[in-house]
């Protein structure tokens, strides 16, 4: 049974074009932050379980008064909120979402319901989310809130995962209370405070646990007079929002529906002193056109320290995504997914303007003949060229597609753009597998997605296309995966 809100907000609040600039957009940064940064990932001299940062209270069962006192000892001087808007902007990113409540219970922002907030409790005493909303003004930067609607560690009435199941709540010294009390009088004040006091485009709700259909009702109802803003899709299951947010993966296609992917550029969202194992700027470059190619947004998120300091490495990928994206914006913003099923070098994204349709290829993969076929191809652009100088390059038709002439060199060997144009239409005829007479669908070895574990070359998987048939070189280790 699928209660009355099974819908894309807009369609309740009749705003069709809300979805407009966040289609455009294609790119945001998502930030975590909160006391937990102050613990970074050790309490009491142990470490908290991998990939855990913002999850410390829950993993470690800190008791409510133990874990309050963070507050007295969040004082995040370095922050700054110009200074990150900007990074976010030079980045290419059109927007951010910040955690307004964390699963924690404590406010990032001045809030009039609970004492528990950044301005109240700590002796920094700054609304940063009010900064922040500021600085998005002035710098034309969309602006979201995530906020932890039913997970609430602080709330004696808030859920957490596992309750009812295995595990009682932690702290014996709380005596707890329904649900629906910490709804009334925490979640839904809250959620009318952010959605009335700051200039948000976007809700960001979190981890539906114990969220049931009346409160859901209640929390969703202030939305219907703000009819620009976005919500995604994790208020209540199985309420779809106005978009997906496959959390650490990438979907090997797209979907039917708007989706953002959000992504972490090590194992943890909150901060965490010990999380090195950064991806790579090439890892997060591709990562963002290969998201765009499927028709998706990437939320990349940063974890900023409890001085304010967001970590050096986040700095520096944004920094190289920026310097990418400086040159090759437009093969992201205002993208659609890629007319063709699969491609062996790389991605492809596309557009129209006016009657010119475009195209732009993604190349990961050097061709190392000078040669770059675009499978199944069957009209010749009116313009090719490198996004990069805006150099043109020559090409030709032939019966495997458009062969694209190319230096041996890769002007960019992260992702080098190839803008085709056309004047009118293209027709592309699909490498997408199909199935035989018997219904069998034979699936060559280019069509798959190699999933390495290790990060050494030498013990990776890849598809090795230099003899008659292509196929799935060097998978040694089980734990390779391909789809
Ligand atoms: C999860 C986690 C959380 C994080 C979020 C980001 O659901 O509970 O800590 O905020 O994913 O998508």
């Amino acid at each position: 049974m699928y209660f009355s809100f099974y819908a894309n907000t807009q369609d309740l609040c009749g705003a069709n074009h809300k979805m407009d600039w966040w289609r455009e957009a294609r790119f945001g940064l998502f930030v975590h932050w909160g006391l937990y940064a102050v613990p970074a990932g050790v309490w009491n001299g142990q470490t908290t379980p991998k990939w855990n940062g913002e999850w410390i209270m829950h993993s470690m069962k800190i008791p409510v008064m133990d874990y309050e006192k963070l507050a007295t000892q969040f004082n995040p001087v370095k922050f700054n909120a110009d200074e990150w808007v900007l990074l976010a902007k030079e980045a290419g990113m059109k927007y951010i979402v910040i955690t307004s409540k964390h699963h924690d219970g404590f406010a990032m922002y001045h809030s009039a319901v609970s004492q528990y907030n950044i301005v109240d409790a700590t002796p920094f005493k700054r609304d940063v989310l009010r900064e922040l909303e500021q600085a998005c003004k002035r710098y034309g930067m969309k602006l979201g809130f995530y906020y932890s609607q039913a997970q609430d560690w602080h709330h004696p009435g808030g859920s957490y995962k596992r309750d009812e199941q295995e595990m009682k709540y932690w702290d014996t010294s709380v005596t707890r209370v329904s649900f629906e009390q910490y709804v009334e009088e925490l979640a839904l004040p809250q959620v009318k405070e952010i959605l009335s006091n700051y200039a948000v485009d976007i809700i960001w709700w979190d981890t539906p646990y114990g969220m049931t259909e009346a409160m859901a009702t209640k929390l969703i109802e202030p939305l219907n007079c703000k009819p620009h803003i976005i919500a995604n899709n994790r208020l209540y299951r199985p309420w779809k929002g106005d978009f997906e947010t496959p959390e650490q993966y990438i979907p090997p296609t797209g979907f039917d529906y708007d989706w953002e992917v959000c992504m972490t550029m090590n194992n943890t969202w909150g901060y965490r002193a010990d999380d090195n194992q950064w991806k790579s700027s090439e890892t997060l470059i591709r990562m963002l056109a290969d998201v765009a190619s499927k028709g998706g947004n990437l939320l990349l998120n940063i974890g900023p320290d409890a001085t304010g300091t967001i970590p050096q490495p986040s700095v520096e990928r944004l920094q190289d995504i920026g310097a990418w994206m400086k040159i090759n914006s437009e093969a992201i913003y205002g993208t659609s997914a890629s007319p063709f099923f699969k491609l062996q070098w790389g991605r492809c994204t596309r557009k129209k303007e006016g009657s010119e349709n475009l195209l732009y290829l993604h190349v990961f993969n050097w061709p190392q003949n000078g040669k770059l076929i675009v499978p199944g191809l069957k009209t010749k652009p009116s313009y090719a060229g490198f996004l990069q100088g805006n150099q043109e390059v020559s090409c030709a038709l032939s019966d495997k597609g458009l062969i694209i002439t190319v230096p041996n060199q890769a002007p960019d060997p992260i992702n080098t753009v190839i803008k085709l144009t056309f004047t009118g239409d293209y027709t592309i005829i699909s490498n997408k597998p199909k199935s035989d007479n018997k219904g069998n669908i034979l699936l060559p070895a280019f069509t798959a997605d190699i999933h390495n574990f290790l990060t050494i070359p030498a013990n990776q998987a890849y598809l090795n296309t230099e003899n008659v048939f292509d196929y799935i070189a060097n998978w040694k280790d089980n734990r390779i995966k391909v789809s």
